[in-house]
Order: structure tokens, then sequence, then C-alpha cells
């Protein structure tokens, strides 16, 4: 059985994530930088387990939050001590010595990890490239390649934070490369040399068919693994360009059939989800040629409008304009066009490159369970840094070896089945009651109140305890979801409505 987290982001919400943790350093012992960077992105067993003695935080002074320069308290010793008594103890295997479950390819072309960077600012230099391949990514799609001349306005991203502080939604209104095709293909020219293992995925756009054709030609030319057809831009200052082309499937299936004209290399469509359904675009790039499809690519929106100045974010002298919405927020969206595409059989055989949202590796999975054969990331890597990489890699290699699978590629699509694009499929005659874990209550009440007002008033309230009234419950499971202390989960209880 995999552990549900014991141990989560919340308990440690202040944390800052620092860059050359001031708790590492005060600590003689063991990292609790790297142990808290570890639980936010979901690794606590792996975390726990390299704790090096039992009950070690119970003997020290805590000089690691007396170092801490977070100004709300981080409760580190706790944690610790928690990670040790409840956490190692549970956890069902050791840390594997080898990562070969993560090896697999894209379109035949081996790749060491499922893991690239995907198009965008985070992959636009050679020093950028150079030092996310040191930090363990297999590859990475180049931001963007044209011909145009890009002028970027100032700001240029906009947020929407979590509780903690963090980036949940992003907004961000960037278009192209801004360097000329010439210092890009010397970058990429470079990158091959010094990295030959590395998959570069050259992302392309072409105003006609002719700089489709010939852009593709030249990344070729210049070292690149792959090609994937930026069809998906929402922020171009053109019309007819980026999102403007994914929306046609016409133009999807010509320029995809101009590019493979230019190139021998696996071509991937790089696709937009400003659409109601993603198959029209899919089909038209495998019949153009296309060897697989990446998605998604940013979603418009609006975000963060002024009460002040009326103007939404980021505001460019008092103006402002839609924009492409990427982050976790935007994750269930990416992964119902990844579940399309992959159950769509028209596209069976292709690669599906998926993206959106990702931070962690079990987003990563879940992108895997749904058809994606690798995986691609930006907004976390801006927010946290090419870091993430050694906790998607081995959180990914942790799962995969309790689960006893031995190749990351025996799972993709794994979950396809159970994904149905209506909901006539489902069985509605039981119903699934919650239960409630007396120990873990505090007693807050949350429950009742949204059960009351947003459910079917089948929660009381007495001595600060709920009481489910089973009359009365439809086992919606809003309660599980409120419980600000995980204390309601699913129950084994289920009745049939069937007379
Ligand atoms: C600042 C920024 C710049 C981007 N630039 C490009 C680009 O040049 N080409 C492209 O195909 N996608 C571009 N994207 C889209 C990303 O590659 C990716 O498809 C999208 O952000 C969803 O993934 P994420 O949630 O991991 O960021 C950009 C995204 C961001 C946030």
């Amino acid at each position: 059985m995999i552990l549900e987290n014991i141990v989560k982001r919340r308990d440690m919400v202040s944390c800052v994530l620092c860059q050359d943790p001031p708790c590492t350093k005060a600590c003689k012992k063991m990292d609790p930088g790297k142990a808290l960077f570890r639980i936010w992105f979901d690794n606590q067993d792996i975390a726990a387990l390299e704790i090096p003695e039992s009950n070690i935080c119970a003997k020290c002074d805590a000089h690691c939050e007396a170092a801490c320069i977070s100004r709300g308290r981080v409760p580190i010793q706790r944690i610790m001590s928690t990670l040790n008594k409840k956490v190692t103890p549970e956890a069902e295997i050791d840390i594997p010595e080898d990562d070969d479950r993560l090896k697999c390819d894209l379109c035949g072309i081996p790749l060491e990890n499922p893991f690239l960077l995907s198009s965008s600012v985070v992959a636009s230099t050679y020093d950028m490239c150079a030092r996310a391949f040191e930090a363990g990514w297999a590859g990475a799609c180049f931001k963007t390649i044209c011909s145009l001349d890009i002028h970027e306005a100032s700001p240029r991203f906009s947020a929407i934070e979590g509780d903690s502080g963090s980036i949940i939604g992003f907004k961000n209104i960037e278009q192209l490369s801004d360097h000329s095709v010439a210092e890009n293909m010397e970058i990429f020219r470079r990158l091959k040399e010094k990295y030959p293992t590395k998959f570069i995925l050259a992302s392309i756009m072409g105003q006609n068919e002719e700089e489709w054709e010939s852009l593709a030609r030249q990344c070729e030319e210049n070292g690149a693994d792959a090609i994937e057809l930026n069809f998906s831009c929402p922020n171009m200052q053109e019309d007819g360009l980026g999102s403007d082309i994914g929306q046609v499937p016409e133009l999807v299936e010509r320029f995809t059939a101009a590019a493979k004209r230019g190139t021998k290399l696996p071509v991937l469509a790089k696709l937009t989800p400003n659409v109601a359904t993603m198959s029209p675009a899919a089909e038209a790039a495998i019949r153009g040629g296309a060897d697989g499809i990446a998605a998604i690519n940013t979603i418009k929106s609006i975000i963060g409008v002024s009460p002040y100045t009326y103007v939404s974010a980021p505001a460019v002298k008092g103006k402002s304009a839609i924009g492409g919405y990427s982050g976790n927020a935007v994750k269930p969206i990416a992964l119902r066009f990844i579940s399309e595409i992959g159950q769509n059989p028209k596209c069976k055989g292709a690669h599906i490159s998926g993206m959106g949202g990702i931070e962690t590796w079990r987003d990563a999975l879940e992108f895997i369970l749904m058809g994606a054969g690798s995986i691609q990331i930006t907004t976390a890597v801006m927010q946290y840094g090419y870091r993430i990489i050694d906790e998607l890699k081995d959180g990914l290699n942790y799962y995969l070896a309790q689960m006893g699978i031995k190749s990351v590629k025996d799972i993709v699509g794994a979950g396809l089945d159970s994904v149905s694009d209506t909901t006539d499929v489902l069985e509605r005659d039981t119903i699934l009651f919650p239960k409630f874990d007396e120990e873990k209550c505090i007693g807050c009440g949350r429950c009742v109140i949204s059960c009351n007002d947003g459910g079917h008033q089948a929660i009381s309230f007495a001595n600060r305890r709920p009481k489910l009234d089973g009359s009365k419950c439809v086992g919606c499971h809003l309660c599980v979801l409120v419980c600000p202390q995980d204390a309601i989960s699913p129950g084994k209880k289920r009745i049939s409505r069937k007379k």
C-alpha cells in the first residue's frame, strides 16, 4: 500500500524553501532544508528514510528553528520527529539504488527519464539548458524559435497565490524567443556537442509553409533530436499565428506537412487548450504526418482586475491583454485533454508529451496514467527552480519500485480505461458514507457548516463533535474535502438505494 502523506505542505506552510537553507547549516546531523523540500514535493517517505538515526531530533535543541529566516515559525523539529516516528517505520521499501525504471523514449529516441523543460523562458539560453541538464533534466524543449522581431511587454506575468503564498495559477503575456534563428541554432550545436545524450526538442513557429519547412530543416541540421510545432501560443501580436492556427485543423495539417517536408526527425504538434475538444486538431496533425502531440499550451485568461484602476494584471501602462494561464491550477484541464488524445483511436501510436500544471512526481504520474510518454514543465520551474528535478525523479522512482513496476513505460495510459467523457456510465444506486476519525477531529465544525449550507444537512454538532445522520447523507463527500484536519475519509459502508 502506498502511504498517504502524514506530513503535508500545510504543516510547513511558513517554510519558504530557501536557497542555501540556514536550518541545514545550523544542523550538524542531517539536512532539514532538503527534508522540507522533499515533503513539499510529496516525498515524505524518502525524507524520512534519509534521516540518519531514530529519534535524532528529540535529543537536540532545535538550532534549525533558531536559524530559520522565515517570518512564521516552521516547526522543523516536530516535523522531523514525525517523519522519524511515524513515516520511517511504515516505509515499505528502502530508497532504490538505481533509477533505470525511469528510462523511456520519445518517438524511439532514448530519454534518461521522462522529464523535460517545456518551451518557455526556462529553456531559452545555452547556460540555462546546460544548468538544467547538469541538474538531471533529461532534455529541454527550447523556447519557440521564429523569424519574427519579438519585443516583450513589461511587466509580463501575474499570478494567483495559495494560502502559503506559493503560486497556484500563473498568467503570462510572453511571446517567442527574442534571439535570432542563427543565435538559437548556435545554441543547439553547442548543447548537442556538450550534452550528446540529452534530448533537444526544438520548438518552432513559422509564418507560412516555407518557414515551417525551413525552420524544421535548420533545427535538424544543428543538432535537435525532434521538432515541436507551436500551434498554440495565445499571446501572439500578429493575427493568424500560434493558437489561431491550433484552432483550425486544416491549418494544423498543412503546416505539419510543411514541417515534415523539412525534416526526418520526429515531429510533435503542440496544441492549444483554447478549443472545445482537441481531437480535430490532433487528428489533423497526425494526417499531416506528426509523430506525436504535445499539450497543453496555456489557457486564455484574465486575472487580477484592479479595484482602483479597473485594469487586469499584468497592467502595462494602463492596458492589459488576455494572456496564457498555466501552473498547478490548470492541471485538471490539461489531464482532460491528454486523456482525450490518449483515448482517440486515430491518435493511436502517437507519442504524447504532457504538460500543464505539473509540480510533483504525483502530478507527472497522473499525466503518464492518462497516456503521456514524456513530461514537460515550465511554471513549477519558474517558481521553484531546476532543483525540483531531484524530487520528480526520486519520487517517481520510489513509487515505481514500491509498486513493483519495472519501467515507467509499462504504465503509460494505464488509467485511460476508467475515464469516460460523459457521466452516463456511472453507477448511481449506492451511497458511500463518510467516516469520521474521533482522534483527529478537533471539533471545528467546518464539516457541519458545509453540509448545512452546501450539502444536505446530514451532520449535526453536539459537544464539539460532528454526528452523521445516515438517512440524510447522500454521500457527496463535501465534508471529506473541507475538513482541515483530514479527520473525514471515505468510509466502507455503502447502502443501496435500489428498492
Ligand atoms: C512565461 C511562459 C512562456 C512560455 N513560452 C512558450 C513558448 O515560447 N512556446 C511554447 O510552446 N510554449 C510556451 N509556454 C507554455 C509552456 O511551455 C507550457 O505549455 C505551459 O506553461 C503549461 O505548462 P506549465 O503549467 O508547466 O507551465 C510558455 C509558458 C510560460 C509560463
